[in-house]
């Protein structure tokens, strides 16, 4: 029946039309979303960025200037040719986050699209490879990519991959390959911070390895300058790996000098109400704790809230003693703990410590947060972790 046979040849060729055209248009889609990508993380690379919720809190204390720090840091962070890797360190709550988020937002704001760093944080998202696809604004796009188009519809090769590992080798490469266009831009290299080193050394150790490798590679290349931010017991312990030896010499943030730490007490809060808190008060609370701003902002926080600072500190101390008390009843840590308290200055060298106790009991007191290493004239040396701690350890006896 020729009409039968000429209505089927019309219905065959419209689904092959149509096969062929939702190809094409699909395919055309994905190989526009690939093509867009890098335009898309240029566009990160000049603005710069914070992620939320870290981007803006207009709730946390007012920010506390540290011009020398800031000044630093703003070097080390700069889209200059340098040929390096960098590192910040410095104790836990010495306030390395907040003091880079700060200049990072003032760099923003001064570049005004000329390129600023951008932050990433272990803190942050679902998984590291996510937060630094977010942040670097590339999409996985894993339904619409032009491979996994190829891979999947056209059944060119096996199913892509979609595991953690993957998708950071992904994110990685395209930073690698959209900074290289970059340079040839601009003449910079993109600059990216990365808060959270203890943790991502502590749970994603392939992660750090391979970031720890790229950020060499980048620094060869200068496309892309890696900042990590650390506290000094991970970088302590991570220094013995020698991959660490081609990194800038390391910014440190200290603790606040007594005459800050009362300067910070005594300048005003957000709220309008309270009134800051007098000079006396202040200068007894930096006796007990010294210049550790994570301790500092919780007396000033209270202050603001109308708590007086005796109950604060009565809280504190409590606290505190709660993290010596397993080392309290572990004779051998005890020992290290009544060297270390004997010693001038309550400090010793590092080798001279390990020497009386062993590393074992050393490592778990730095690990608890009791002790911290810090170096000096290229030696190490322990120390307590806090004014705080300090002044505590004076005040109890081994059980
Ligand atoms: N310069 C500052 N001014 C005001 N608050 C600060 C400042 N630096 C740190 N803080 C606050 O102290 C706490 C600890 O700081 P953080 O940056 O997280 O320390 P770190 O990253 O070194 O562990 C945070 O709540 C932070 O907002
Ligand atoms: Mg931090």
């Amino acid at each position: 029946m020729p009409f039968m046979s000429y209505l089927i040849s019309v219905l065959r060729s419209g689904a092959s039309i149509t096969t062929v055209l939702t190809l094409g248009s699909t395919g055309g889609y994905v190989a526009y979303k690939d093509h867009s990508r890098f335009p898309r993380m240029m566009s990160a690379y000049r603005s710069g960025g914070i992620l939320p919720p870290l981007e803006e809190n207009k709730f946390q204390l007012p920010y506390f200037r540290r011009p020398n720090l800031e000044k630093t840091l703003k070097q080390c962070m700069s889209s200059t040719l340098s040929n390096d890797y960098h590192l910040v360190v410095g104790d836990i709550g010495s306030g390395k986050s907040r003091l880079v988020q700060e200049v990072i937002r003032e760099m923003m704001t001064e570049s005004s699209g000329e390129g600023a760093p951008i932050y990433v944080s272990m803190a942050q998202g679902k998984t590291f490879a996510d937060t630094l696809a977010e942040a670097v604004h590339f999409a996985f796009d894993e339904h619409i990519s032009f491979r996994f188009f190829c891979d999947y519809v056209l059944g060119i090769h096996s199913f892509p991959k979609k595991d953690e590992a993957h998708r950071l080798t992904r994110v990685l490469d395209a930073i690698e390959k959209s900074s290289c266009d970059y340079l040839k831009l601009t003449g910079k290299p993109v600059v990216l911070v990365i808060d959270g080193m203890d943790a991502l050394v502590k749970y994603a150790p392939n992660t750090m390895r391979k970031l720890q490798e790229k950020a060499k590679l980048w620094a060869d290349t200068n496309i892309v300058k890696i900042v990590f931010v650390s506290s000094n017991v991970c970088m302590m312990s991570e220094l013995e790996d020698s991959g660490w030896s081609r990194a800038a010499p390391p910014v440190t943030v200290s603790d606040l000098t007594d005459e800050e730490a009362v300067s910070f007490l005594t300048s005003p809060g957000t709220s309008d109400t309270a009134a800051p808190m007098n000079a006396a008060t202040a200068k007894s609370i930096v006796d007990l704790i010294g210049g550790r701003i994570n301790y500092l902002r919780v007396f000033k926080r209270d202050h603001l809230c109308g708590v007086e600072a005796k109950v604060t500190a009565s809280g504190l101390l409590r606290r505190e003693k709660d993290k010596f008390l397993s080392a309290s009843q572990n004779p051998s840590q005890w020992k290290v703990i009544e060297i270390l308290r004997k010693s001038p200055r309550k400090t010793l060298r590092m080798s001279v410590l390990m020497a009386q106790t062993s590393a074992e009991d050393v490592a778990s007191l730095l690990r608890s947060n009791i002790l911290c290493i810090h170096s000096a004239s290229q030696n190490l040396e322990v120390k307590f972790e806090s004014r705080l701690a300090e002044n505590l350890v004076d005040s109890f006896d081994a059980k």
